[in-house]
């Protein structure tokens, strides 16, 4: 069995009395794509805020390549090779669009240039650091826009810009949450389009929260299924899809019985508590 990238061990989060994430263990291992799916306030980005430390667990713990994350900030997190999609509120506004992704590509670098101040590769690194940025601003279709200030790109841009920037600092784990959302038919193939690359590249993980499941059958190698905070169902992706659970969730079917006692699915053919792991 492969180590896994990312692993939560009974993940947990409470506000107030209600447990928002209850008791997730789960491990993704790289050149895979998990697409977590569950209804509306089933907690899958808090699952993400808390695998990212934008938010802090109640109880339990994430790992990233073997080692504990308990502790670190989120810059450390991403430092340490966890991608979470910008949000917009992290951009500079007023500088343009190839600005931004120029710092996001000079920040996933940072470490290899302490070279002390020397002019010349100052000048050589910005060069070379443009060029990346222009690449990255290439692989989602925005090199018109790149002169653009932030603030004034249309929404479905913003969104576009936020997947650029995540491909620049080239992280190990990708998460995506509802990453076309907004996005008009034109803008989500090529969001969709890249993703499908980053699949390809097999030492990449992958976390897609995605609500359409023609997207998720077609890239998730894998599913898992949250439920009330709970993880109730993890498999491969036409087994989870014709689950109750999700049959439920996705087309108003109801259920027999969403969850036995003890809290495990009933579901027959998929591992109750996310300790799969692996691909089968
Ligand atoms: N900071 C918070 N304080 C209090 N409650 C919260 C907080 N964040 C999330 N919640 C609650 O936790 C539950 C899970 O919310 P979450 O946003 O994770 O759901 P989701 O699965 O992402 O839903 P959606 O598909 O609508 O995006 C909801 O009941 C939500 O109201
Ligand atoms: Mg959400």
């Amino acid at each position: 069995m492969t180590k896994p990238m990312l692993e939560t061990k009974e993940l947990t989060v409470r506000f107030g009395g209600h447990v928002a994430v209850n008791a997730v263990s789960c491990a993704f291992q790289p050149g895979t794509l998990t697409a977590i799916v569950g209804p509306n306030g089933a907690g899958k980005t808090t699952y993400f805020n808390l695998i990212s430390g934008q938010l802090k667990a109640s109880s339990g713990e994430v790992f990233l390549n073997g080692n504990s994350l308990a502790g670190m900030s989120p810059s450390a997190r991403t430092r340490a090779g966890l991608g979470r999609a910008f949000q917009l509120t992290n951009l500079f506004p007023n500088l343009t669009v190839l600005e931004n992704v120029r710092l996001a590509v000079q920040a996933a670098r940072s470490g290899a240039h302490l070279r002390g101040l020397n002019l010349w590769s100052v000048w050589s690194d910005h060069k070379a650091l443009t060029q990346l940025a222009e690449e990255v601003l290439a692989a989602v279709a925005m090199n018109d826009q790149q002169d653009t200030t932030v603030a004034s790109l249309p929404h479905g841009d913003q969104r576009k810009l936020e997947v650029a920037l995540l491909m620049a600092l080239e992280p190990d784990v990708f998460m995506f949450d509802e990453p076309t959302a907004g996005m008009s038919h034109d803008e989500a193939p090529v969001i969709l389009n890249l993703i499908r690359k980053l699949k390809d590249d097999k030492r990449k993980t992958i976390l897609l929260v995605e609500h359409k499941m023609d997207v998720v059958r077609e890239l998730a190698d894998r599913i898992i299924v949250l439920h009330n905070g709970r993880l109730v169902a993890d498999g491969e992706p036409a087994q989870v899809i014709a689950s109750p659970v999700v049959q439920e969730a996705y087309l108003g079917v109801a259920p027999k019985d969403a969850l036995a006692q003890d809290g495990t699915p009933p579901y027959p053919g998929l591992s109750p508590r996310g300790e799969r792991g692996e691909k089968s």
